[in-house]
């Protein structure tokens, strides 16, 4: 994972690089660098820590040198090698003619490095990325290849995933990219080219984009342009599409930070995801049609998915099961792609995915394609890689999200799998006419959004209280427990706070050991069937003298007598219950992380899609 961002054209290209490297720092943010590539001289630029030190580095006065020409930025999540400014990106070969940005990972980077070493190249970091330059170099500076030949035959012999982009002084009219497993985008507009790791950095200048496919290549040389393959030099066709994203998805307007924003923006998102499928007492998805009749005869229905994406796929499984009566297994993507399956040609796997781009989900489709199952994406950006290798999909359609936690991306997937649990059911006929429209009736719950963000100061006034807690548990039962675990998954990545997620009654075997009059215990509590076990469970933890945080729409005494601190939501349905108990418990989590002044969108360690094994 890294942010790749690339020009070519008359302009200055720092200026254009550094914009696109601001937007694109949501995907790594340990180090950045810039190398410019004008008049035969290529001038590299690197700082370890953020896009803003690199952006001091490059001004002169406030104002920034020049560069016209061509030029490669990334913005760093390391995989191999510390996070420091000889390690940071472009890398260069031995000989200084070749520069290269890389984000993925060379897996037989230690035999080529060996290799290299042997006919005397010297590496100066310890990263995978410069194995890569060093190799094309080796093959450029022996004479007999171009410098597309060059790359296309270091490509050939490394394994592992990558996007690249590289610039050559001797060719210094060309750039080149390619990706295996690792997103690239190019822009085109007249004479100028962007690539970028995602359409952010490059939607301001042109909406003109091609997704570069798996094993392609681009060659840019002068105003012209090219797609071929990384396996043969052919001609491939440019599908051109025109992109509609609006630059606002990537400013934080009147919010501090991303997440707030997007915390916020549920208000309309969850809505973007329903218009046009819910419509009175049926389900329309449109994006399944093609397989529907496969779909709703599946034997077998698995999900797969990573971090929050997974709980969501959580509670898909419980709304499935409990709508459509179709059992439903979800695994981890990681695990689903070496584990053996069950997976075969009558069974349906869907694979949830924010970004698109997790290199663990996009495995686990690959596996399921391969077991002759028909592969159903939930995913958010279109042109992504899990939207191309699946069948059909369903867009979350809550807009772009920056904050590398996820917030509106999750109630948006559980919007689209309550509507996909509807419409099984409705296939099924486990569901009559009438409770299919009281189920779609969203307009009453959606406005209660509204209400939950109401009370923001109310949340930040608790949360403030736990902000120097060392543990949490959260406890939720039903569609609550994956609540849970995503509210504890929240507070971990964003406050370094140690959490964990249970189901309620689960807790007394074993977590309990660990209650004490320090621990705070979040509770979800709808009132349901559950409701009177929760209370005993509450006891169980209270009795041991835990302090006790309660979420629920219950205006019970018993609760407010229990409880240390309670926030009340409103009355809604059971499937709403939990989206508006999701939205408190990230304003919870949020809200402990700026009390500990950290940097919500960028937490430590993290980067927003994984697209590394
Ligand atoms: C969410 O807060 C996390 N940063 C992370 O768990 C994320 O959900 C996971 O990496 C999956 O990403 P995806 O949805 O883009 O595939
Ligand atoms: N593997 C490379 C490195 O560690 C690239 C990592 C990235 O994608 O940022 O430098």
């Amino acid at each position: 994972m890294c942010g790749i961002v690339a020009y070519k054209g008359p302009k200055n290209c720092y200026p254009i690089l550094i914009d696109g490297l601001h937007r694109l720092e949501y995907r790594g943010y340990d180090s950045a660098g810039i190398a410019c590539l004008s008049d035969e001289k290529i001038t590299i630029t690197k700082r370890s820590g953020k896009v803003i030190q690199l952006e001091h580095g490059l001004k002169v006065n406030g104002k920034y040198e020049n560069c016209n020409g061509s030029g490669i930025a990334h913005t760093r999540w390391a995989t191999h090698g510390k996070p420091n400014q000889i390690n940071a990106h472009p890398h260069k070969d031995d000989s200084g003619n070749i520069v290269l940005v890389h984000n993925g990972i060379i897996e037989n980077y230690d035999p080529i490095k060996k290799f290299l070493k042997s006919k005397k190249i010297k590496f100066k970091s310890e990263t995978d990325t410069e194995v890569l330059v060093q190799l094309i170099g080796y093959f450029f500076n022996k004479g007999k290849l171009n410098f597309e030949q060059s790359v296309r035959a270091a490509l050939q012999r490394v394994d592992g995933a990558y996007g690249i982009v590289v610039l050559n002084k001797k060719e210094p009219d060309v750039m080149i990219a390619a990706r295996k497993g690792s997103p690239l985008v190019l822009g085109i507009k007249d004479n100028e080219f962007f690539i970028g790791s995602d359409v952010s950095p490059i939607i301001k200048h042109t909406q003109q984009i091609i997704y570069l496919e798996d094993s392609q290549m681009a060659v840019m040389k002068s105003e012209e342009y090219k797609i071929t393959s990384i396996d043969k030099d052919v001609s491939l066709p440019k599908k051109v599409e025109k992109i509609d994203f609006k630059i606002d998805d990537y400013d934080k307007g009147k919010f501090k930070y991303f997440m707030h924003k997007e915390i916020h923006e549920q208000i309309h998102t969850i809505r973007n995801t329903i218009t046009g499928r819910a419509k009175k007492d049926r389900v329309y998805l449109n994006g399944l049609m093609e397989y529907w009749t496969q779909i709703k005869e599946a034997d077998k229905i698995f999900i797969t998915a990573c971090g929050t994406s997974w709980h969501a796929g959580l509670i898909g499984k419980n709304l499935i099961e409990r709508f459509a009566e179709v059992p439903v297994h979800v695994e981890y993507a990681s695990e689903f792609r070496y584990n053996k399956t069950l997976v075969d040609n009558k069974s349906v796997v869907i694979a949830i995915s924010q970004s698109g781009e997790t290199a663990d989900t996009l495995a686990a489709i690959k596996k399921a394609n391969e077991y002759g199952a028909i592969t159903v994406g939930v995913c958010n950006v279109a042109g992504s890689s899990v939207a191309r290798e699946t069948n059909c999909g369903i867009f979350t359609r809550c807009g772009h999200e920056v904050g590398v936690a996820s917030t509106k991306a999750f109630t948006a997937q559980v919007s689209v799998l309550y509507l996909l649990a509807l419409k099984l059911a409705d296939s099924n006929d486990t569901i009559n006419r009438s409770s299919m429209k009281a189920h779609l009736d969203f307009d009453d719950s959606i406005n209660k959004i509204k209400s939950i963000l109401k009370k923001e100061n109310e949340i930040r006034k608790v949360a403030l209280k736990y902000k120097n807690a060392k543990d949490f548990l959260y406890l939720g039962r039903g569609l609550n427990f994956p609540v849970a675990l995503e509210g504890a998954l929240k507070l971990k990545e964003i406050s370094y706070i140690h959490a964990e997620g249970y189901p309620a009654a689960e807790m007394k075997h074993g977590p309990i050991a660990l209650v004490d009059k320090d621990m705070p215990n979040l509770f979800i509590v709808p009132k349901d069937k559950t409701y009177d076990k929760i209370i005993s469970n509450i006891e169980e933890i209270k009795s041991r003298k835990g302090k006790i945080i309660i979420v629920t729409d219950s205006r019970d005494k018993i609760l407010k007598s229990l409880a240390n601190d309670l926030i009340l939501i409103p009355k809604t349905n059971h499937y709403m219950f939990c989206q508006l108990a999701t939205i408190v418990l990230q304003l919870f989590a949020y809200y402990i992380a700026v009390g500990k002044k950290l940097n919500v969108d960028q937490p430590r360690n993290l980067a927003k899609s994984v697209t590394v094994e």
